[in-house]
């Protein structure tokens, strides 16, 4: 809490990448050092002063070094359709890096990533950790059409191949939703002796219920990320309760990624 900052983001460009999906690249280089995999950004959208609430949004890449953070948005109601006619130039109030992250231990060896959608984004960090830890990762990508499947190509670079991807409509990699893909990743890393020790999962709560399930069913230790409609961002107004075996806790400041056993689903 006490290294979160407010920090005037100048918009370096705001493009569509997909269906309804775009990319904002933004020059923040106290929040771009600070950011931990996992971690978001809270966003007063600017030219928006007739709604005062924030937006959270995942860090999808953060380069410490250009002093940039990358989001991925899609759009799905006022606020985000707003920012996509926010053009470069204009200044973003952000206040970041809020939440507790991903947290892979440290004798983590072989973990699975699995994303539906804009999930992709909030994991995108974590793989390229895990990468840099030498953890063998394997990642699971769902999405709605090719065309969603945006984040593949990242993917792709950081592994070295391409992750293993579902489509709903079958138009790329296994036709239907990525449960299937998990489950298989699951008994075939069993069978081969060296059993995923940390599963991580972000997108619709139908599948982080899902995978959740499927990774105690396996004996998997899995974090899931939850996106919970958000207010003051700091822990003080209780609109992001999370239901847990712990209590009630708050997903901005508590979470948003808890072990998905704690999760009351
Ligand atoms: C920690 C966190 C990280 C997130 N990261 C991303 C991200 O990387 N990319 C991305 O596209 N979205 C992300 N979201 C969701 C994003 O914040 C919402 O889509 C956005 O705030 C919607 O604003 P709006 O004004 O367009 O929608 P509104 O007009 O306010 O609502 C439109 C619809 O979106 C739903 N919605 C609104 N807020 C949320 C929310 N916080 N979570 C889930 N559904 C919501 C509403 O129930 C409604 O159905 C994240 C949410 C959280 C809590
Ligand atoms: S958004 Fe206010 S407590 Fe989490």
């Amino acid at each position: 809490m006490s290294s979160l900052i407010n920090e005037n983001a100048v918009i370096l460009s705001n493009q569509q990448v997909g269906p309804r999906l775009h990319l904002m690249v933004l020059e923040a280089p106290e929040i771009a050092a600070r950011v931990a995999p996992g971690q978001f950004v809270h966003m007063k959208v600017p030219r928006m002063d007739d709604h005062i609430l924030r937006r959270p949004f995942s860090i999808y890449a953060a380069d410490a070094a250009a002093g940039t953070v990358d989001i991925l948005y899609q759009v799905v109601g006022y606020g985000s359709d707003h920012m996509t006619g926010l053009e470069a130039g204009l200044c973003a109030e952000l206040m970041g890096p809020v939440g507790t992250g991903w947290h892979a231990g440290e004798n983590v060896e072989r973990a699975l990533l699995v994303a539906g959608g804009v999930g992709a984004a909030p994991l995108f960090m974590l793989a390229e950790q895990l990468v840099g830890r030498g953890v063998k990762l394997d990642v699971v990508l769902g999405a709605q059409t090719e065309q969603a499947l945006v984040c593949r190509s990242r993917y792709e670079e950081l592994l070295g191949c391409c992750p293993n991807c579902s489509t709903d409509d079958g138009t790329f990699g296994r036709p239907g939703f990525c449960t299937s893909l998990v489950e298989e990743a699951l008994a075939v890393a069993e069978n081969e002796g060296r059993p995923y020790d940390y599963l991580a999962v972000c997108g619709p709560e139908p599948l982080m219920r899902i995978v959740a399930r499927l990774a105690q069913a396996h004996g998997v230790p899995a974090q899931v990320s939850m996106e919970k409609r958000m207010a003051c961002g700091i822990g003080a107004c209780l609109s992001c309760v999370v239901d847990t075996v712990d209590g009630k806790k708050r997903a901005c400041v508590d979470g948003p990624v808890f072990d998905s056993q704690k999760v009351v689903w």
